[in-house]
Parts: structure tokens; C-alpha cells; sequence
């Protein structure tokens, strides 16, 4: 009896070629899994035909889109998950879960190798075996597209013509995209080059700004403990509020990032996100916690979401550290509870209101009118102390005789 794989498979041409591979390389019987993230392309089932016309002895399209917004998407909410301050980690996110079903699949299959069809130069395959091999240590890695060595598209394509591969018979996308619920990822092509603006056509979630209404729209989102919970006064789910955010955000052409990106690898790269509900949420989320957190916990926490992003983003879902911070993040989650006003134009989204039962925000300390409850007596004495050091600091230059040092 062969050995068995399961192979991540999305249905494209890289990972069709893959199961041809790992058959004809490696002498592998190969079990697909398929994802389903909330990606566009929908029809999965006919995803897991192909594998099997391909060679696959078992395809599964696997639904995980309830667990990957609980168990994931709520993480890096409480995270206000944004790698470099842009991007809020459409790919990065979805890598440990996927990794975690196929280590699964591994075990009911009685499979000892994984094999992914990521590049040797991108983020992606870093994240899929660093999470496999914290899951199960004892699998054994395999990246065919790493290995082998067509490469470029008209070769690999004469490699799947005479392998009985299907090849695409439309010209298909220029570009590389990978997407799920948060957004969706696109590079290559003309992107390529930094200076080029991106072309319209690599957006499908998003309105171009100039072609929006020329009316803004207001949407409200109600959080409970730090989670989206409604929109527009009306119940939902958080995935359901992601599906809603991302149509009004997106036909009022917010959700567009554009950024240069710094690759685990080492690499620098262009990369374009579409990501209107995922920026949408966060920006209320982080507004709901400016009024619902202490000022010591909002000046301490974004250390801990910087830290949470780079990790996650280099591939560390499954450790320690990120454990900890997911421990630290929830705890100042349970005061998030409230309602935040954001109006859309024209590309731009800006926060217009915002309440909450656990507000720390009180009228009485902060109106300059009638009803002032603070204490303008303590005041002085605060102040006081609060310069002593530097008073005593600036006495002992003038004493010297070194005052306008600085
Ligand atoms: N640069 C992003 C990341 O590392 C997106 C990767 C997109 N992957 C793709 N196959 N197009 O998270």
C-alpha cells in the first residue's frame, strides 16, 4: 500500500499540478482538502471533482468559516490585527486554520505527509509548515512548487498538458489573489512595479471612489464584549456583520489599501488588499475601546497588537507567546460593549458617533458648561508634584549657571 498525502488544494493550476506531482514524484496517494474560508470562487464541490479527475483518491471541501470568524477573526479583533499599520492579514489569518484541518485530515486518513503548493518566496509557506509542525511534529512537509522547477506559467502549463492535467482554457487573472471573509489579497503583474497605479480591475469588493454616491452613508456597529454583534440596530452574527459591512463599505469605495510590505523572507513587495468590512470593524472597535478602556491599558495595548500582528503575520499562530497575548487582548475585551456611528463618502470612513453602557467617558468631568463635577481645587496641587522633577531639574542648571542649555 502507498504511503498517503493531503494536499491544501484550491482548485487552481499550481496545486492540479501538485497532485500529479506527489503521485508521480513522491509514488503518494493524495487526499485533497479545500478550504472554504468565505472565498469567492463558491462552487467547492466542483473544486473536489476536479481533484479526483486530476488523481486524488479523496477530496473534501471542508467548511470552516464559523470557526475561522470565533476562533480567529475574534482573536485578531481584539488585536485590531493591522501588520505594519496597513494591512489587516487576509492571507495570514487563514493559513493556521487551514493547516489545522489538514494536520486533521491527516490523522483520520492515517497520512504522515502535507503538502502545500505555496511559493519558495512568500510568507505563505512559512506559515503553513511552521503551523503544521506545531500541530503535529511528526508530519512530514512537502512543497512541490518549491521543488520543482517550472517556472514560469508556459511551462508549467506544457508540464500539465503532457501530464493530463486540465490547463485553464480562458486567459484567467494576471494576478496572484488569495481571499477569505477578512478581504481578499492581490499581487503580480503590473503591480509589480511600485509606481504603477493599480489598475481597476483588480478590485471586485469595491466601488471605484469616484463612481460612488454623491450622498454619505451612515452605518452603526453594535459590539458585545469587543465582538460586532449588530448593524444598523439590527441582531447579526459577526460573520453576517462582516457580509454586511463589506457591501456598504465597499459601494462607497472604502477598503482599498495599497502599501509596500515587508516579507518574513526578507523580501520588500507590492501589495494591493481589498478589505472594506475588515477595516470598518476595526476602525469602530478601536474607537469603541477609546471610550470603554482605562488610559493605561489604551497606551499599553497597542505594543501588545504590534507584537500579536508580526507574529501571526510571521507565521506563529500556534505558540506560546501569541497564546499569552491572545490571554492579555481578551481580558480588556469583556468592557467593549456599545455602539459605534461611521459615515461613508466617497472612499473615506470617519467615525460620527460612538456610545456604550461601560463608557468611562463622563459629561460631568469633561463639560466646560454647567453641570461640572472636576475638581479645578486639586488641580494646582497636581500639577505641583507632576512638575516637581523637572522644576527641581531646571533649578539645579539655573544654579549652575547653565541655563538655555536646552
Ligand atoms: N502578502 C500577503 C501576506 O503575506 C498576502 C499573500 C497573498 N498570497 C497569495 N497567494 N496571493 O499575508
Amino acid at each position: 500500500m502507498k504511503e498517503k498525502v493531503v494536499l491544501a488544494y484550491s482548485g487552481g493550476l499550481d496545486t492540479s499540478c501538485c497532485i500529479k506531482w506527489l503521485m508521480e514524484e513522491k509514488d503518494l496517494d493524495v487526499i485533497c482538502v479545500i478550504g472554504d474560508v468565505g472565498q469567492e470562487k463558491k462552487d467547492l464541490n466542483y473544486v473536489c471533482e476536479k481533484a479526483l479527475k486530476v488523481g486524488a483518491i479523496a477530496a473534501e471541501a471542508i467548511d470552516m468559516k464559523e470557526e475561522y470568524v470565533n476562533e480567529y477573526l475574534t482573536k485578531a479583533l481584539a488585536a485590531n490585527c493591522m501588520y505594519e499599520n496597513k494591512y489587516p492579514m487576509v492571507s495570514a489569518l487563514s493559513r493556521p486554520i487551514i493547516a489545522k484541518h489538514l494536520v486533521d485530515a491527516c490523522h483520520r486518513y492515517g497520512a504522515k505527509y502535507v503538502a502545500h503548493g505555496c511559493t519558495g518566496k512568500g510568507n505563505d509557506q512559512v506559515r503553513f509548515e511552521v503551523a503544521i509542525t506545531s500541530l503535529d511534529p511528526d508530519l512530514q512537509v512537502l512543497a512541490p512548487v518549491r521543488e520543482w522547477d517550472l517556472l514560469t506559467r508556459p511551462q508549467e502549463m506544457e508540464w500539465a498538458e503532457a501530464h493530463g492535467v486540465p490547463v485553464p482554457t480562458t486567459k484567467g487573472s494576471p494576478y496572484s489573489i488569495d481571499d477569505n471573509l477578512w478581504g481578499r489579497a492581490i499581487e503580480c503583474g503590473v503591480l509589480e512595479d511600485p509606481w504603477n497605479e493599480p489598475p481597476a480591475d483588480i478590485y471586485s469588493l469595491t466601488v471605484d471612489p469616484q463612481q460612488c454616491p454623491d450622498e454619505p452613508e451612515v452605518a452603526v456597529i453594535g459590539f458585545t464584549a469587543g465582538v460586532p454583534s449588530s448593524v444598523n440596530g439590527e441582531p447579526m452574527s459577526f460573520i453576517d456583520c462582516i457580509w454586511k459591512m463589506n457591501e456598504i463599505a465597499g459601494r462607497n469605495g472604502y477598503g482599498r489599501v495599497d502599501m509596500i510590505e515587508n516579507r518574513l523572507v526578507g523580501v520588500k513587495s507590492r501589495e494591493c488588499y481589498e478589505v472594506p468590512g475588515a477595516l470598518a470593524i476595526i476602525t469602530a472597535h478601536r474607537e469603541l475601546e477609546d471610550l470603554c478602556l482605562s488610559r493605561d491599558v489604551l497606551h499599553y495595548k497597542p505594543q501588545i497588537e504590534q507584537e500579536w500582528a508580526r507574529l501571526v503575520y510571521n507565521g506563529l499562530w500556534f505558540s506560546p507567546l501569541k497564546n499569552a497575548l491572545d490571554a492579555f487582548n481578551a481580558s480588556t475585551q469583556t468592557m467593549v460593549t456599545g455602539e459605534v456611528r461611521l459615515k461613508f463618502y466617497k472612499g473615506s470612513c470617519t467615525v460620527v458617533g460612538r456610545k456604550s453602557p461601560n463608557s468611562l467617558y463622563d459629561f460631568g468631568l469633561a463639560t466646560y458648561d454647567s453641570g461640572d463635577t472636576f475638581d479645578r481645587d486639586s488641580a494646582k496641587g497636581f500639577i505641583d508634584l507632576h512638575g516637581l522633577p523637572t522644576r527641581t531639574w531646571a533649578k539645579q542648571r539655573k544654579d549652575a549657571g547653565a541655563e538655555g542649555v536646552i
